[in-house]
């Protein structure tokens, strides 16, 4: 497997590969692979000719050192993950400096108002590292295709945002949840869970799946309050939001529209892991 820590010998090598018939597909990651970064390679294999996969823990979209510092960094356990898949991939694991440049700061973007809902709300500047980090991968690979999950369904829909405004030329392919026996939506912060805490955060899954029954005879103001009332029952879970929003402005419902489709967003803290999940509620 060919491993590349610079952009400069990732672009020599691809540019000596390719093709005007050769499509590139990528998978950007933070590494801690699990099951479903996995399920992201597997497919970008299916349609593509050189898959890439990126593992680059990304300072500027952290607005939390803490969180930065604990981000768990498993690159060798990461490379025989992939392994398992297919010893073709090309990864691509750069230093800050490669990506950065001596310059650890984000670019600033308008992604329509994308950016100021949930995550964007709790989580200041998140979304101008996603974009920046994510806009410099694809000048750096040019994918053709490029897979991400939507278990971040907002990052999803700013990535696809980004591409048209910038006009680039990659298609963005979201990919479903992959999900633990429980329930439990596959993250890297699950890594961070005791196996207890693993087991209680199944309630996160059950409770957004009850929303999601609920929502069908029930106003969004309704089941907002029900899910607030189920964390306020559990001692070891701090909801920090729950929000129904519209798919595709991702602007809270306040009023139910048959013309349009709507999802749950979920963010909640176990012993200080951020935690969080999505439901389509059409
Ligand atoms: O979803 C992630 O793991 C990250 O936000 C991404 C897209 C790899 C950018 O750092």
């Amino acid at each position: 497997m060919l491993i590349f820590n610079t952009q400069n010998e990732l672009v020599s090598h691809l540019t000596s590969v390719s093709n005007a018939a050769t499509s590139i597909g990528f998978v950007p990651t933070m590494g801690a692979l699990h099951q479903g970064h996995l399920s992201l390679i597997k497919e970008a294999l299916l349609h593509n000719t050189i898959v890439v996969v990126s593992i680059f823990v990304n300072p500027t979209q952290f607005n939390n050192a803490d969180d930065l510092a604990k981000y768990p960094r498993t690159l060798e356990k990461d490379i025989e993950k992939i392994k398992t898949v297919s010893d073709a991939i090309i990864v691509y694991a750069p230093s800050v400096d490669d990506i950065y440049k001596g310059k650890t700061i984000s670019q600033h973007f308008d992604f329509d108002g994308l950016e100021n809902q949930m995550e964007g709300k709790f989580r200041q500047g998140h979304f101008d590292g996603v974009g920046t980090i994510v806009k410099r991968l694809f000048e750096i690979v040019k994918p053709t295709h490029a897979y991400f999950g939507e278990k971040d369904f907002q990052q999803l829909q700013i990535i696809k945002k980004m591409v048209s405004k910038f006009e680039m030329p990659v298609n963005v392919v979201g990919c479903p949840i992959y999900r633990e026996t429980n329930g439990l939506a596959m993250s890297s912060r699950n890594e961070r869970l005791s196996e207890k805490e693993r087991n209680q955060a199944a309630i996160i899954f059950k409770t957004i799946t009850q929303a999601k029954k609920l929502f069908a005879t029930k106003s969004a103001q309704e089941v907002t309050e029900f899910v607030a009332k189920t964390f306020e029952k559990q001692p070891d879970f701090e909801l920090e939001y729950f929000q129904i929003a519209d798919e595709a402005t991702l602007l809270p419902c306040l009023r139910k529209n048959k013309t349009k489709t709507y999802r749950a967003f979920i963010a909640v803290f176990v012993n200080k892991v951020r935690l969080i999940d999505t439901i389509s509620l059409n």
